[in-house]
């Protein structure tokens, strides 16, 4: 990172005492109280005890480039930007305040007798600089009222706290949280002034890993070395690499990123640690990981509202992208991460869209300093995850960027090309620790206590090299009582009578079971609620009051059973996560099934109490909780609790899948499919259900199931009644036909619909059979109709506020228009549609709307502004991530590239279009690209090749039925026999273009010559 300010003049051998006026940010610590109980102590116990507190002090200043200014009893004065400058020394001084704050209440924790407390303030503003003082000496570094109002605020901060003023406020407020204290009256300024508490600096955790007493970490040089290796090439060259950290449960994945984690934080330059991890319950939660990165980045909790949520993820993203309307799309994208919004309505973004989105905005976080982002326990990722993830490593270029996974080794087994063959991609393998290594970790956690030899020797051989093993091991030997503490080292009681476990769960149930029943109950609430749980939770669950359960918390915490996280992500609560995992696992094992039930319906109604109105963010945990709540009870045969239980399990499965067909399909498909299984035929919610289950399934692209689910929504709804339901289901039914190139069954039930629809009182359902009648009649080429039908559905649309519903149909009215000789009437509806679905952030319309004013310019004024304006299009979707509009749209342009005479691009469109659509199956898209590669070829003379294109589409054009493609395939294929001088087929084809047209009335050449208005409806 670069770093300004001048160093000193190294030429002159006398460095020149000089002063400068600089912007600086100013820290000022004090202990409180201190001066008051050191009348009574001996100096040299206060020598003693406050030697680790000035460590420490020292220690985070220069980590954080901080300069000591001077000490004045137990009070420090540091400067950040003097005397060398960084551009973020605002927040180096707040995150150094926080960090010693919280540094001396580790001191506390770690020696019960000393009770250090402190406060801490930081100011920043102007001040002169002295270059090359000589703070030993008692020269200053900076002077000027900044200095002093430090010293001013720090009198009156809350104890235990870091208060700052206004200008450290503005610099860092979207990096720090803060709270506004009341302002305060300083000596020599007339108006109070305005100060804020820090909280917490913004990096919080999933599960923040810091561990309460560390161990010394044994061995895995080369591991860590490598890892260090990749950070300063991502940091160095701008480059981003993945790597996979993969091993056994237990083998120290979690503990070598925690290790690499204290380098990262020690750099020189700051970087961005972002964490989040993939949730054990089964395959429920997709994204959760990357929603716990976003929280972290926008300072988010779980216990935020809505309306505050949202408001931190506009400010998160307003700092970072200056753009209004990406910020605009990014917060409707990103909203869904973190449950900030309900999902849209009628509206499925392509999850490319959702992927470019998420990318764009990493990408901002990693533009001004490295960023680290760990995905957390890969193996319990769902494939949409996995699939962002290497999305993410092979596009976002040029930025300093380490992606670090790790992973138990069955990811392998789901996902056998993981990171294979990336270029920037490296797989560590932990392998079990050594004998030796073992040894010396056994002997980190029980310092002088001599083993038996024999017991040594089975210890080693269970252990396998496995530090969780080894680790747990050792501290049930002082949990049974087996080793004591003395003084620093621990002996082995006499006699005592050493178990050797045969697992590591059996060592960990080994030490569960030394607890008193009401800690053990407390453990087993908390393993319910998952790897992270808080005060609140607990309190609810078991019914004390929040300090009892605290103090529990704690005492279990120091056997290393638990511990602290330091930054909560619940306002006001406590938050403990587990040690690790696998004590999690044990402790829910050891709960009678029985009382599972009732413990996974509070745990569940508690989060439901604590998400309130952003329950949707935590739909897919509460569906998991009342699923296994629903399952339990059924196994134990309690009929009677398990009516209340469906209602809840289903409400929330819908509600998971809503939130997952944004971005994942398959996944929002699988939510309803189990949502079903819950709704038997003739339930009041099956129908709507299906119809939603299908929808998913189209998305998905899985045509057939998406048939079968529409058909049944349709019996379902006529079956009660539901007119408009079944109605709607039929206008989506109509559309998978279509998809499946089945026009005429298509047009069919499109009729039928409407019908239905007309009966009823107009509605949406009715405004989207219209559109779609509308645009039905377009691509048939018959624009009176069109005409007729998109002016209905505008109509309807618009009365109804049906913004999306609107656009389209104006569209569909433009082209009509258009094509019935109204270019000025036509084009001003389509560039009407495309300000509109600008201004409403709607991707797919916007391309659409470009690709159409495109075909109209074209006509209006010539091939090469059309292209421009298809181009504009293709960016635009093509920065949005919308793969398949941006295709059709290519395919678009091969139609003014031919008219401007530009063959070669347009042969190498169509075979970047035909390679793509290849690999999806193969489509339209090939049609249309095979048929204008063939007018290439023709006009070039290169006829035996066109008529081997000709070969390949032609039959496909004739399935496909839409004039669109049809005539332009027809129209080449009787050029080409012409110049073959087949003159029989080449009136065959002609007549058959002319039957083709015979029902379309159209201004615009686009039934002769190449043309393609190929855009899906
Ligand atoms: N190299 C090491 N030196 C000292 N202690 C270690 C080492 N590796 C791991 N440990 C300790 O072993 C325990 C288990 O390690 P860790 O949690 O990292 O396992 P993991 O591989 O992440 O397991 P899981 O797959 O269950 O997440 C922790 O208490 C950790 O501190
Ligand atoms: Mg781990």
């Amino acid at each position: 990172m670069a770093q300004s300010g001048d160093p000193p003049a190294l030429g002159s051998p006398f460095p020149e005492l000089k002063e400068e006026r600089k912007v600086v940010s100013i820290l000022c610590v004090d202990l409180v109280g201190f001066v008051a109980r050191s009348d009574q102590a001996d100096p040299e116990d206060i020598r003693t005890s406050l030697r680790p507190y000035y460590t420490c002090v020292r220690r985070e200043l220069v980590r954080w480039g901080g300069t000591v200014e001077k000490f004045i009893g137990d009070a420090v004065m540091a400067a950040f930007g003097a005397p060398l400058a960084h551009e973020d020394d605002a927040e180096r001084a707040v995150r150094a305040a926080l960090r010693i704050v919280q540094a001396v209440q580790e001191l506390n924790a770690a020696d019960p007798g000393r009770e250090l407390a402190l406060r801490a303030a930081v100011t920043t503003g102007e001040a002169v600089v002295a270059r090359g003082a000589r703070t030993v000496e008692g020269e200053g570094i900076a002077t000027g009222d900044v200095v002093s109002t430090a010293a001013r605020l720090q009198a009156i901060a809350p104890v235990g706290s870091v208060v700052v003023d206004e200008a450290t406020y503005r610099t860092t407020r979207h990096l720090v949280d803060y709270e506004a204290l009341a302002p305060v009256s300083v000596k020599e300024q007339v108006e109070p002034i305005h100060v804020w508490q820090a909280s917490a600096a913004r990096s919080r955790y999933g599960a923040d890993p810091a561990e309460a007493t560390p161990s010394p970490f044994i061995g895995r040089t080369h591991e860590l070395a490598l890892l260090k290796a990749l950070y300063a090439r991502a940091a160095r060259e701008g480059s981003v690499q993945l790597v996979t950290v993969a091993g056994e449960p237990g083998v120290g994945k979690s503990r070598l990123v925690r290790e690499f984690r204290a380098f990262v934080e020690w750099q020189p330059e700051l970087a961005r640690w972002r964490q989040g991890r993939c949730l054990p319950y089964g395959e429920g939660i997709a994204f959760w990981a990357l929603g716990e990165i976003v929280k972290s980045q926008a300072g988010i909790l779980e216990s935020d509202g809505p309306h505050e949520a949202s408001n931190k993820l506009a400010a998160a993203i307003g700092a970072i992208i200056e753009d209004p309307a990406e910020r605009d799309w990014l917060k409707t994208r990103l909203a869904l991460l973190v449950g900030a919004s309900a999902p849209g309505v009628g509206s499925v973004a392509e999850r490319s869209e959702s992927f470019a989105a998420w990318r764009r905005f990493l990408e901002a976080v990693a533009a001004d300093r490295p960023l680290v982002l760990v995905f957390e326990d890969v193996h319990w990722a769902g494939a949409a995850l996995l699939e962002f993830v290497e999305y993410l490593v092979d596009w976002a270029t040029g930025l300093p960027f380490l992606v670090v996974c790790t992973t138990r080794p069955e990811l392998f087994e789901r996902h056998p090309g993981w990171g294979g063959g990336k270029r920037d991609s490296t797989t560590v393998s932990l392998a079990p620790l050594s004998r030796e290594e073992t040894s010396r970790l056994i002997a980190a956690h029980l310092p002088g206590a001599e083993l038996p030899g024999e017991i040594q020797i089975a210890l080693l051989e269970r252990a396998g090299g496995n530090p969780l093993y080894a680790g747990e091991f050792a501290r049930m030997l002082a949990d049974r009582g087996i080793v004591e503490r003395r003084g620093q080292t621990m002996q082995v009681a006499a006699g005592a009578e050493i178990p050797i476990p045969e697992t590591v769960q059996a060592v960990i149930a080994a030490r569960l079971d030394t607890l008193p029943a009401e800690r053990k109950a407390l453990l087993h609430d908390a393993a319910v609620l998952g790897t992270v749980f808080w005060t609140g939770a607990l309190a609810f669950m078991s019914g004390l009051d929040e300090q009892a359960v605290e103090q529990g918390l704690r005492t279990v915490a120091r056997k290393e059973l638990l511990r602290p996280v330091r930054n909560s992500s619940v306002k006001g609560e406590a938050e403990y996560s587990f040690r690790h995992l696998l004590i999690r696992d044990v402790a829910y094992q050891q709960i009678p099934r029985a009382a599972r039930v009732r413990k996974h319906q509070t745990a569940a109604a508690w989060i439901e109490r604590l998400a309130g109105d952003r329950v949707i963010d935590h739909a897919d945990i509460l569906a998991h909780h009342y699923g296994q709540a629903l399952q339990l009870a059924k196994a134990a045969g309690l009929d009677d609790d398990t009516h209340e239980l469906e209602v809840r399990v289903r409400r929330f499965l819908i509600m998971a899948g809503d939130r997952a067909l944004e971005f994942d399909a398959r996944k929002a498909e699988a939510f309803y499919r189990q949502a079903l299984t819950l709704s038997p035929p003739r339930h009041p919610e099956r129908a709507g259900l299906l119809g939603k289950t299908a929808e998913a399934a189209l998305v998905g692209g899985r045509l057939s199931e998406a048939q079968r689910d529409f058909e049944e929504a349709i019996v379902e709804f006529r079956a009660q009644g539901e007119s408009l339901g079944a109605g709607e289901a039929m206008v989506r039914l109509a559309r998978t036909y279509w998809f499946r190139g089945e026009t005429d069954r298509k047009r069919a039930l499109l009729a039928q619909a409407i019908e239905l629809l007309e009966r009823e009182p107009p509605g949406r359902e009715l405004a989207l059979a219209y559109t779609h009648g509308a645009a039905d009649h377009m691509v048939a080429n018959r624009s009176p109709e069109c005409a007729v039908w998109s002016e209905k559905a505008l109509a309807l649309a618009q009365d109804l506020g049906l913004d999306a519903e609107a656009i389209r149909a104006r569209q569909l009215r433009g082209l009509a228009r258009c094509q019935l000789s109204d270019l000025v009437g036509g084009l001003a509806d389509l560039r009407e549609a495309l300000r509109l679905s600008l201004d409403l952030g709607l991707g797919n319309e916007t391309i659409r709307s470009y690709g159409n004013l495109g075909d109209w310019v074209w006509v209006a004024e010539g091939p090469a502004r059309g292209l421009d304006v298809k181009r504009a299009g293709i960016e635009f979707g093509e920065r949005r991530g919308l793969t398949l509009p941006v295709m059709w749209a290519k395919a678009e342009t091969l139609w003014p590239l031919f008219d401007l005479g530009q063959w070669d691009e347009l042969l190498r469109i169509a075979g970047d279009l035909i390679e793509w659509d290849r690999r999806q199956g193969g489509g339209q898209v090939t049609v249309v690209a095979l048929t204008y590669m063939a007018y290439v070829l023709v006009c070039r003379g290169e006829l035996s090749q066109a008529h081997g294109l000709a070969e390949e589409f032609l039959p496909r054009a004739r399935e496909i039925l839409d004039p669109q493609v049809l005539v332009p395939a027809v129209a080449v294929v009787s050029l080409i026999e012409h110049m073959r001088s087949n003159q029989v087929t080449t009136v065959r084809l002609i007549e058959e273009i002319e039957e083709i047209t015979r029902a379309t009335t159209t201004a615009r050449p686009a039934t002769s010559t190449p043309c393609s208005r190929a855009a899906p409806c």
